[in-house]
């Protein structure tokens, strides 16, 4: 049974978590459509980032209409919580198209971050920018058009044709541009977007980020400033996208691509073959010409291997649902608290019930399935024993695994760069199997990413190939239940 919201509304799972609290996707009951709920604690964020922060998000929000700039549609308060609603994005995160170590098709890169460069090129036409640009803030909609999401760290740099330089440090360290950890830094806004930019670009055409902060304490930044291009990630990258990445990441922000120079670019402007994969350049030999995806495809070389990991975490199938649709006018001024909602939300009604505040993917509907995530699969056997097999595969590998709910385990250890990585594991029952469901607390994207497959290689034995039935095509599937461990 999903949470009833607003009359009309269901909040049928949770999408995403932060600090302020959490996203959930809410649907109508009558038309189906979806939005997606920010709901804010404004207790929790005044505490830490200051009461301010909250209007100051929503502000920047209705400022913004563009294809790339996730849909706001308005807010609501009641009590200490803000509710925002915004644009369902039912394609999921960027960061969960990526292959660990491998990336994805070059076409794909280039459609995306073609995306990417409008949306961040009209927010800074309105003298806006976001300052934290990673893969878990680019979302994707049900026709994997891209989305920026998340202006929670955004702030105006151009007023009245006024531009002003900044100063806050703020971000997320391996997509910060190097002129933000100088001593007292000043800095220009918006090539630290394009900076940003270019760190997602390295991770779309090589699954890995290229450091874990742009500093000379950094071997691998120092490897790039010394054009070290023969080591990894620049040496799985081909010589057009590599070419337009050294104006991108170039360390002198005077010196660094703008937009409109991006928009010049040939690798920017060339017509990539849909399905083209990429060779690793290097894997030749020494002296082999680098080459450009979509146009030299040689039989055999890695690009096969390349596409048959990259297979491990396609999506599933997509479903054949009525899909859920964007909220008309009159449906999001119900939600808004228009006429048929003037009054406050009764807190019977408010989705803040602890019992689903940590149960991500608890709906009990079909929403569930609509939601195209890859890092979850269903295993055979019972769940008491899926539990303990996961335990020992986690102790095995230096995670440490607990039990935080009765159908939740907490996941944590140190990722290769030393830096704190914790995720969840849900348990559901589904259609009479079960599906562990994994999800991102604390950490970097990429390396969650590589340790779900870890993870799922080690339980090969009990994972079941995705079969028709675990994407039903029927209007009304059976309901995932919660199942304890
Ligand atoms: N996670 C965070 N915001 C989201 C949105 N607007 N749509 C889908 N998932 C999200």
């Amino acid at each position: 049974m999903a949470i009833a919201f607003v009359e009309g509304w269901d909040l049928v799972q949770t999408l995403g978590e932060g600090a302020y609290g959490e996203v959930r996707l809410a649907v109508n009951r009558a038309t189906k459509e979806a939005v997606a709920v920010k709901i804010i604690d404004v207790r929790r964020v005044a505490a830490t980032a200051g009461p301010e922060t909250v209007r100051k998000e929503i502000c920047i929000n209705s400022m913004l209409t563009h294809s790339n700039v996730v849909r706001f549609f308005g807010t609501r308060r009641d009590a200490d919580i803000h509710y925002i609603f915004l644009e369902y994005c039912s394609g999921g995160e960027l960061f969960d198209r990526i292959e660990p170590d491998v990336g994805m098709p070059e076409f794909d890169a280039q459609k995306f971050f073609r995306q990417l460069l409008a949306g961040v090129e009209y927010l800074h036409s309105l003298g806006i920018t976001h300052r934290d640009i990673k893969p878990e803030n680019l979302l994707l909609d049900e026709n994997d058009k891209l989305k920026i999401s998340d202006f929670g760290l955004a702030t105006v740099f151009r007023h009245n044709g006024r531009e002003r330089r900044l100063s806050r440090t703020c971000g997320t360290l391996p997509y910060v541009a190097p002129e933000l950890l100088q001593p007292d830094p000043t800095f220009r806004a918006a090539p630290v977007d394009v900076w940003a930019c270019g760190v997602v670009l390295t991770a779309m055409l090589a699954g890995e980020l290229p450091w874990d902060q742009p500093a000379m304490s950094c071997m691998e930044f120092v490897d790039w400033r010394q054009r070290r291009l023969h080591v990894t990630p620049w040496r799985k990258i081909d010589s057009l996208p590599l070419a337009l990445l050294r104006k991108v990441l170039e360390p002198d922000a005077e010196k660094r691509a703008t937009i409109p120079e991006i928009r010049q670019n040939s690798w920017f402007n060339h017509t990539l073959k849909r399905g083209g994969v990429r060779r690793e350049s290097g894997e030749s030999g020494l002296g082999s010409k680098r080459i450009c995806s979509g146009i030299d495809l040689s039989p055999g070389s890695l690009a096969s291997d390349e596409r048959v990991r990259y297979s491990v975490s396609q999506p599933e199938p997509r479903l054949t649902h009525p899909s859920p649709s964007q909220p008309t006018g009159s449906s999001i001024n119900a939600l808004l608290g228009g006429l048929s909602f003037s009054q406050p939300l009764h807190p019977d009604h408010m989705l803040l019930s602890s019992q689903l505040q940590s149960t991500p993917g608890s709906s009990q509907n079909p929403w569930l399935r609509l939601v195209k995530r890859m890092t979850r699969f269903f295993v055979r056997g019972a769940a008491e024993e899926v539990r303990s097999r996961l335990s020992e595969v986690c102790e095995g590998h230096g995670l440490s695994y607990r039990q935080t709910c009765p159908t939740q385990v907490t996941l944590s250890t140190l990722d290769r760069r030393n830096n704190k990585l914790i995720f969840k594991v849900t348990f559901l029952e589904m259609d009479g199997r079960l599906l562990l469901d994994f999800r991102l607390s604390k950490g970097d994207g990429l390396e969650f990413k590589r340790h779900f497959l870890k993870l799922k290689g080690h339980l090969y034995d009990i994972v079941s190939k995705p079969t028709p039935t675990s994407t039903p095509t029927s209007p009304t599937p059976t309901s995932p239940t919660l199942t304890s461990p």
